[in-house]
Formats: C-alpha cells, sequence, structure tokens
C-alpha cells in the first residue's frame, strides 16, 4: 500500500513510517525537519530496500506543502491507500495568556493543514477501492474525558478534528472512503514532555504506533466516522 504519514521526522509519526515499512508498505513521510526524515530513510532503505521510505521536509501549513505532495503523488505512485494525518502542535499555556496568533497557528497545524490535505488527495484516495484517512486526535479533545489547565485550545483543535472526521466519513460514505479519529492518552515522547513536564507515560512511541499502525491498515473494515479512546492513563 501507499500510505502519507504526516509528522514522520520524531515521535509517533516516525514511529509508524517505521511500522508500515516493516509491514512491507511504502510511507511518504512530510514533516519540516528534513534532516530527522534522511536519517529515518537511510535507515529503513538500508533495512528494507531502496524506496520504501520518501519524505518531504514542508511545513503544512503552506500551500507549497500541497503542491510538494501532489507532485510526488502524481509522479511516484499515483494512488493513495492511507492518510495518517498524524502532525500536531501543541499550545500549552495558560488560557489567559494565550493570543491570537498562537492559536491560529496551532489550528492550522492541528485542524486546518489536515482538511487541506485531504482535499487535496481525495482523488489519489478514490483511485482504491477502500481508502482510509486516520486522523490523530487526543483525549483532550475527546467529550468527557478528563481536562487539564493550559491546554484549553490544544484541546479544542483536537475536538474539532474528531468532529471533522464524523463529518467526512458521510460525506464521503457513497465514494468508499472511511475516516476515523483516534484520540490518544498519553505517549512518552517529546510533546508529552512538554505538555506534562515529569509525567512518564505508561507506553512509548513505538508501541502506540503499532497499534495505530494496524488500525490505520484494518480498522476501515469496522469503523467508520468514529472517534475512539486510545488511551491507559489520564492524562
Ligand atoms: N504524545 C502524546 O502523549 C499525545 C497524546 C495525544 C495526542 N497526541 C497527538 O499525536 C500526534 C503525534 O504526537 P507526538 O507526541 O509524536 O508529537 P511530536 O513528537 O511533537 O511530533 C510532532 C510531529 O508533527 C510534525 N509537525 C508539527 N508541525 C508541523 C508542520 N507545520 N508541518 C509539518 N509537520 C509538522 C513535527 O515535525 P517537524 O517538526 O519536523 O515539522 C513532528 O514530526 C500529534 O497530533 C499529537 O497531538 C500525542
Amino acid at each position: 500500500m501507499n500510505i502519507i504519514v504526516t509528522g514522520a521526522s520524531r515521535g509517533i509519526g516516525a514511529e509508524l513510517a517505521r511500522y508500515f515499512v516493516a509491514q512491507g508498505h511504502q510511507v511518504l513521510g512530510v514533516s519540516r525537519n528534513g534532516d530527522a526524515m534522511e536519517t529515518i530513510r537511510a535507515e529503513l532503505n538500508a533495512a528494507s530496500g531502496e524506496g520504501v521510505f520518501h519524505c518531504l521536509a514542508v511545513d503544512l501549513t503552506r500551500d507549497s506543502a500541497l503542491e510538494a505532495v501532489s507532485a510526488f503523488i502524481k509522479s511516484e505512485w499515483g494512488r493513495v491507500d492511507r492518510l495518517v494525518n498524524n502532525a500536531g502542535m501543541l499550545l500549552h499555556q495558560p488560557f489567559g495568556a494565550t493570543n491570537d496568533a498562537q492559536v491560529q497557528k496551532m489550528f492550522e497545524v492541528n485542524l486546518l493543514a489536515p482538511g487541506r490535505l485531504i482535499r487535496r488527495i481525495l482523488p489519489y484516495l478514490q483511485e482504491v477501492k477502500k481508502g482510509h484517512v486516520v486522523n490523530i486526535g487526543s483525549m483532550g479533545g475527546y467529550q468527557g474525558s478528563a481536562k487539564f489547565p493550559g491546554l484549553a485550545y490544544y484541546s479544542a483543535s483536537k475536538a474539532a478534528l474528531a468532529s471533522l472526521t464524523e463529518c467526512l466519513a458521510e460525506e464521503y460514505r457513497e465514494q468508499g472512503i472511511s475516516f476515523n479519529c483516534l484520540a490518544l492518552g498519553a505517549v512518552q515522547t517529546d510533546m508529552l514532555a512538554e505538555a506534562f513536564p515529569g509525567y512518564e507515560a505508561p507506553l512509548g512511541a513505538a508501541a502506540m504506533a503499532k497499534h495505530i499502525g494496524h488500525f490505520v491498515l484494518e480498522g476501515h473494515e469496522v469503523y467508520n466516522g468514529k472517534v475512539l479512546p486510545v488511551s491507559l492513563s489520564s492524562p
């Protein structure tokens, strides 16, 4: 399969790339940090052969990122089987100290960029019979879950992504494209360390990526338009 993973330079996204390649799939990683993705590319190509991991060093909030992704798909793949909107931005700040520019930037990364990428690759998802888009949400944005000070807008951005997922599943049901959102609990990554300094998560990025990866490949067989909590802990 051809799988796009955003936020593949580190954390859960990097481990997702490793998981998919180990399962015999091709991955396009999309993140800003080209050096980090080149390191992953060298590792994966050495282990599994040339051309299993491709990467584009782009900022997903810019139109040029969409152009680069489109150009890659047109010239290399022609179709996309899976999209994982994993790239995310954290804003950890008391609500009263936030300013709109920061909030707008975070919503760009966490909500608008996934939406734009979905729109852009819809024709390529329609090329396959059962395309699956998985949006990576958060327990913070899951209705009724425990909430934490300093994460109000971050949680709101993930709640919006969850809602977008539910709506798109209905809108594209007839075209055979499935949309699901996984609301993650704590995973030991750089982002978690920033959100909850000193807290130790019950699982690491590789363990979570294994679970997410399996869901991305097969979850649409039994779920569509769902927002699913994937969490061992609070946070
Ligand atoms: N870790 C947790 O406990 C936890 C819990 C709930 C939800 N999540 C969600 O899970 C996802 C992955 O989290 P993580 O912990 O692995 O985070 P992370 O280590 O901070 O990684 C975030 C990734 O997003 C990419 N990214 C951020 N802004 C970008 C932009 N403008 N354009 C392109 N790429 C961008 C980063 O790459 P570059 O810097 O190279 O661009 C990086 O690869 C996120 O959506 C996060 O909100 C995580």
